[in-house]
């Protein structure tokens, strides 16, 4: 129970057929909406921050926060940092006690991804944490800046799998953010990598997806799946007028309830 490595997770989501839900934490209410959805449903999670959101929410105080909370849970829960995108954030996450990291360098050319991808892997290794790719590259930035959908080529997945890497994110025409209209995803190419990588497959970009997008590309080996704004959402709207401690609880709730939808859909619900 408690604080895990992510690895461990997936591995177990692996074996079973289901998917880890990976859930975006801004603050002190989304960290404990999430917990307590997962010890309610008796579900493993991860708690995840992108390095994007830091100068909102900083790694120094946020980082030690999650870690807390996920030693204190039942259930097991891992601490990942999203989107990586320099040595130095990925560098301070580790030294945190964060079990795994995303190295996202899904910006640069493949070969310097790669690299990129090798120096993390390397790095999380003396820390023993998992570590997270990304190929082809998710639309939109996590915090809702512009980036073009780009579909993952198969060739890049199998190099950037060879690097020891425990996750990869595949660009299959997902997004960060809400979707302009219902997204196109790529199954074609989730079923020429299924069951052929080492590494996990990760779906970002979990918000605004139907119920039947998710079952598919978990039936079609997605043992990760990210979800950010559905969260964010919920806890704004379940701020209303000047009682803060009144928010906190119907924060904490709001945010609760978004996530208790997801491990039922992605099929977590009492693999704790
Ligand atoms: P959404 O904001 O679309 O849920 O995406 C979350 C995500 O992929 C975080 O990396």
């Amino acid at each position: 129970m408690a604080l895990v490595n992510m690895r461990s997770l997936l591995k177990d989501a692996q074996n079973g057929g289901w998917a880890v839900g990976s859930f975006s934490v801004a603050n002190m209410e989304c960290v404990r909406g999430v917990v307590n959805a997962a010890e309610e449903l008796r579900a493993p999670i991860i708690l995840q921050i992108a390095e994007v959101r830091l100068p909102h929410s900083p790694l120094a105080l946020m980082g030690p926060l999650m870690l807390a909370a996920a030693k204190r849970a039942t259930v097991p829960v891992a601490v990942h940092l999203d989107h990586g995108k320099t040595i130095s954030c990925i560098q301070e996450a580790l030294s945190l006690g964060f079990t795994s990291v995303m190295c996202d360098g899904s910006e640069l050319p493949i070969e310097e991804n790669i690299k990129l991808t090798e120096e993390v892997v390397s790095l999380a290794s003396k820390y023993d944490a998992a570590v997270e790719a990304e190929v082809g590259r998710v639309g939109r930035g996590e915090d809702g800046s512009e980036a073009e959908a780009q579909i993952a080529s198969l060739d890049d997945c199998f190099r950037m799998d060879k690097t020891g890497i425990d996750a990869l994110a595949v660009g299959i025409g997902n997004a960060h953010g809400l979707y302009a209209a219902a997204p196109h995803l790529r199954y074609d190419v989730l079923e020429k990598l299924n069951g052929k990588l080492r590494a996990a497959l990760v779906l970002h970009g979990g918000t605004g997806l139907s119920d039947e997008q998710f079952q598919t590309v978990i039936s079609l080996g997605m043992r990760k799946i990210n979800v950010a704004t559905d969260i964010f959402m919920a806890q704004a709207a379940a701020c209303q007028g000047s009682d803060i401690y009144r928010n906190i609880v119907s924060s904490v709730d709001a945010v609760s309830q978004v996530v208790k939808r997801h491990i039922r859909l992605f099929g977590s619900e009492g693999k704790a």
